[in-house]
């Protein structure tokens, strides 16, 4: 599913960020660039980061 319609960013592709070690909202931004253009996904984003992390 996606979640950054901006740069085509997906779920997996968080979860993927996760666990290549990002370990926060900040660092899967940094990485993806989620929420960097319109800024529409940064809810989602922030949301699906923090259900990934809670299961680690
Ligand atoms: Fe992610 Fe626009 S949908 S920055």
């Amino acid at each position: 599913m996606y979640v950054c319609l901006c740069l085509g960013i997906t779920d997996q592709d968080i979860r993927q960020s996760i666990a290549d070690g990002a370990s926060s909202v900040k660092q899967v931004r940094e990485q993806l660039g989620a929420g960097s253009q319109c800024g529409k996904c940064a809810m989602h984003t922030r949301q699906l980061v923090r259900d990934e992390l809670e299961l680690l």
